[in-house]
């Protein structure tokens, strides 16, 4: 991990439903980078792996809270924070990152959340509630044993906004997602995350919508399928700092760019969470990230350098 980080406390973890941990991580007071609703912060765990949490509340008094699914069939990491990592150990952490900000001034907000997908929408629910907008909150879980927070969420002041759709076994609540997209006015400004399938439908139903109606986060990359020939070499032009080379089909636009001594902050190395989003002043882009929203992606003005590249035998030049 470039970005560069803080070190954190663990001073609460909870077990919020059976495979769900919360982490309260308390910062040193002067390196408290304050957040809105919808960020993100990248962990390092003691084994070198680095992962994004969401927030599940705007962080206050020098704390911020994730939840974290204890992920069997991952590569570690959600295992070794819901494992190993206990009160009092401390971590090291970067400051909130937002991919997936609130847009301001909506006549009414749609949260849409599914699985450990809630987190961000959990503390987007609790800012428009403080600032008194009005939403509707769908909650999709498999039983209620399962919904992390679901205590809290029952006893909230915005209880009222919440509809919960249990999916398990004979459950009669299942959400009709297409439905409830195209039931939802223009003016409703629609948020969703939740497990690829549910990302797909969305994706699907709101084809034909305006740019920005809909913004979606996704904790695990796309399904962004890679044409081999897209994966030639081509040139970059690094502008501020003066430099020319050529990527080779093999290796990332990163990893180039480092070699030739430019380095960008970075940390999932999939496309996820954003943090390599590098601007660009010319060149024809081959997007294969799952964090810019497609109008970003139509600008041509940013790429997600980890994993995007230019159609070979072109030239890019990128604002570093
Ligand atoms: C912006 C953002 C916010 C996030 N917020 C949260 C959150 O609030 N709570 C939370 O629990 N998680 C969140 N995540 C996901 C989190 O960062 C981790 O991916 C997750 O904890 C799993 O880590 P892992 O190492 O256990 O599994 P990973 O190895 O990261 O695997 C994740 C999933 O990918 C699949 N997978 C397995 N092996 C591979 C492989 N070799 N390559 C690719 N995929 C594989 C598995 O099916 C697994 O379910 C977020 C991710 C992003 C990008
Ligand atoms: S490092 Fe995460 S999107 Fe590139």
């Amino acid at each position: 991990m470039t970005r560069s980080t803080m070190p954190a406390k663990v001073v609460a973890k909870e077990r919020v439903a059976p495979d769900i941990w919360s982490f309260v991580l308390e910062a040193d007071e002067r390196a408290f980078v304050p957040a809105d609703a919808g960020s993100h912060i990248d962990v390092k765990l003691r084994s070198g792996l680095v992962r994004q949490y969401s927030l599940v509340r705007e962080p206050r008094n020098g704390t911020y809270e994730i939840a974290v699914l204890r992920e069997e069939r991952g590569r570690g990491g959600s295992k070794e924070l819901c494992d190993s990592v206990a009160v009092g150990d401390t971590l090291e952490i970067s400051a909130p990152r937002n991919n997936f900000p609130l847009d301001q001034g909506r006549a009414h907000y749609l949260l849409v959340g599914g699985g450990i997908g809630l987190t961000p929408l959990l503390a987007m629910a609790r800012s428009l509630h403080e600032q008194d907008r009005k939403f509707d909150f769908h909650i999709c879980a498999r039983t209620p044993e399962v919904l992390p927070f679901r205590v809290e969420i029952e006893h909230s002041a915005w209880a009222d906004r919440v509809h919960v759709h249990y999916t398990g076994g004979n459950a009669p609540g299942r959400l009709d997602l297409p439905a409830l997209l195209r039931a939802t006015a223009p003016e409703t400004q629609v948020y969703i995350c939740g497990p690829k399938r549910m990302l797909a439908i969305a994706d699907e139903t709101t084809r034909d919508w305006r740019a920005g109606r809909m913004r979606t986060e996704r904790f695990t990359p796309g399904d962004v399928v890679a044409a081999p020939e897209d994966q030639g070499s081509f040139d970059v032009v690094t502008a501020r700092s003066g430099k020319r080379f050529q990527v080779a089909p093999d290796v990332s636009l990163l990893d180039a760019l480092e070699q030739n001594g430019i380095v960008v902050d970075s940390a999932c190395h999939e496309g996820t969470c954003g943090t390599c989003v590098t601007p660009v002043l010319s060149g024809e882009l081959v997007h294969r990230d799952s964090c810019l929203y497609d109008d970003e992606r139509e600008s041509g003005k940013l790429m997600a350098i980890c994993v995007s590249r230019a159609k070979p035998g072109t030239e890019l030049v990128l604002d570093v």
